[in-house]
This record gives C-alpha cells, structure tokens and sequence, in this order.
C-alpha cells in the first residue's frame, strides 16, 4: 500500500524526511498535473496526499481515497481544495504558512515599483535600440512613492509584510482593509484601518493580500475599479479570482485607473484578452513564491505536515478543525 501520493516533483529536502520517517511514497517524477482518473487510482489506498495548488481536490478525488488522512498542500492558499467536504470526511488539510510571506512581500513591491517607473516597457526600450539620449520629458516617467498612500486589502501576514516595507523602506503612507484591526501594525508602522471604499478612493496604490474565499471572489469589480483614483495602480499576488479580469481590462482601457501589476489570473495559465496589449500593465506568471529557499521550505513544510498526522500527531499547520 502507498500511503503518501505525490501529485508533482517536490525538493529532495521534503522527501528526505518521508524517507526518515519510513514513510512509503509514490511520486509523480513527470511533475504534470493528474487528470482526475489518474488521481482517483493513485489515491485509492493513500493515507496522504501531497498537492500543489494546480491540483484540485474535491469530493471525487477524496470518495476515491477511504483511507485518506491529510491533504499537505504545498501552498499557503488552499482553494484548490474542498475544505468542507474534507473537514466532512474527516480529513486534515493543512497549508505552509509563513514560508512565502517575505517573498511574496517582495513580489508585490516589484510590480509596485515596475508599474511606477514603467520598468518593463523602458526595458523594451532600451533593448530596441531606441533611446536616443537623457531628455527632461523621457517617455517613461514614472511616479514616486515616497508620501503616496498604499492601500492593503488584507492584513495578514504577507499585508504586514508588504506594510512594513512602505512605512518604514519608503515612507508610504499605509491604509488597510481586514477582518479586524491589527494594533501591533498600527503601532510598528503607523498604518490606518479604514472601510473597503475609503481605501478605494484614497489609495494611489491597492495591493490584495487576501485569501480567495467566496466573499473575496470578485470583491474588484468595475464599481470598485471606478472609486479608484484614475491615477491609481492596482497591484494583485494574491489569487486571480479576487479580480474580474474582464472588468480590470475595461478599467484600464477606459483610464478609470492608471496601471496593474499581477502575478495572478482568474483563469491561470490564461490571461484575459486585453490584459497583454496594454503597455500600463506589469504581467508575471504567478512567480509570489518562486524563489528556491521559499519553495523548498514549502515543500518541508508539507512533508512535515504528513509525517506528523502519519505518525499519530497533530498536524502543525491545519485549515480546518476536526
Ligand atoms: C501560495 O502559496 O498560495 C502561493 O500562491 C504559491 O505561490
């Protein structure tokens, strides 16, 4: 019997410690993702399942899998997962908290800092041949930071982190948005709780650090882009979802705000037409968390996760309560 499904290539360092622990593995070395037929024979006698965020685990998936203990998800957000029909079944689901806040924090400010200064296109620009010499009026001017006001649209761990590089890195004034006030911010850096539509209309730029929940989903459409500043730039390593793609896209067609910078996509790997051929918009492909120390210290943590569930103990980072 398998008792740990893999669904995709994870760090060495996270199979190690299956290894340690005893732990009887299967590993898909292909690293594409499982059709769901595949996925429903693979776990037909798992105990755990390992699962990156382009594996959707919902009720086909666990009524194949009886034996089934915890889905390890090698990810801090988890609606790829259906975590009510786990928590139903008895299932522990856990995430990797923690693991990417710096890195994502960082995210964020590259696109705030690339949608400010027109980085990508002056890159293009320059690569083309055509800067001519430094002029007054350069093509690219950008806007500054310093003294503008950056909204966050959740204040968790990766919002405190994204706050603390405004305040105290470029003396950004901070507003926020969150499910309820975090004094400890307020006191390390000054930042301001506010309601969703002060934020909209103060903020010169929007940063979403929240969860994708069926509240979130859609919490920017083009009534809120339209209370945006029209100089505004919308920042979103978040979760695709949280946006009306297509309402982004008028948005920015229209100037009701003045750029974007996203790392995520209501229909990843797609990105809505009309996103591309805008110059006023900074587009990677879900890069938050890419960085070797952090996606390998997600991949322990998942492992970790299992090996304690596995061998009788609490698992460290749940989602749900059972
Ligand atoms: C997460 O962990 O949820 C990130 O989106 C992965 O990059």
């Amino acid at each position: 019997m398998t008792q740990i499904i893999i669904t995709r290539k994870i760090f060495d360092e996270a199979i190690a410690l299956l290894d340690e622990a005893g732990l009887d593995y299967w590993h898909n070395e292909d690293d594409t993702p499982l059709s769901l037929p595949e996925m429903q024979v693979r776990v037909a006698e798992a105990e755990s399942i390992i699962s990156l965020l382009t594996d959707r685990i919902d009720a086909q998936v666990m009524n194949a899998a009886p034996h089934l203990k915890i889905i390890a998800n090698v990810a801090v957000g988890y609606d790829n997962i259906d975590v009510a029909a786990a928590t139903e079944r008895g299932i522990i689901v856990t995430n990797t908290p923690g693991a990417m806040t710096e890195c994502t924090a960082d995210l964020a400010f590259v696109l705030i800092l690339a949608t400010a200064r027109h980085i990508v296109a002056a890159d293009a620009f320059m690569r083309a041949g055509k800067f001519e010499g430094w002029e007054l009026f350069q093509p690219h001017l950008g806007v500054e930071l310093v003294g503008k006001t950056l909204g966050i649209v959740g204040m968790g761990r990766i919002g405190t982190a994204v706050a603390r590089r405004a305040a105290l890195g470029f003396q950004m004034n901070v507003l926020y948005t969150a499910s309820s006030p975090k004094p400890e911010a307020e006191q390390a850096f000054g930042v301001k709780h506010v309601s969703f539509s002060d934020l909209l209309r103060q903020s010169d730029f929007i940063s979403v650090h929240t969860p994708l929940t069926p509240q979130t989903r859609h919490l920017f459409t083009i009534d809120e882009f339209r209370q945006m500043k029209p100089s505004a730039i919308f920042i979103n390593t978040a979760r695709g979802p949280i946006v009306k793609e297509a309402d982004l896209v008028q948005a920015l067609a229209q100037g009701l705000i003045a750029g974007a910078g996203l790392d995520v996509y209501e229909e990843e790997p797609i990105a809505h037409p009309g996103l591309a051929e805008r110059p006023n918009v900074v587009m990677v492909p879900h890069i938050g968390s890419a960085t070797t120390e952090t996606r390998r210290r997600m991949a322990v943590m998942a492992a970790q996760n299992v090996v304690s569930v596995l061998s009788g103990k609490r698992p460290l980072n749940p989602v749900n309560r059972l």
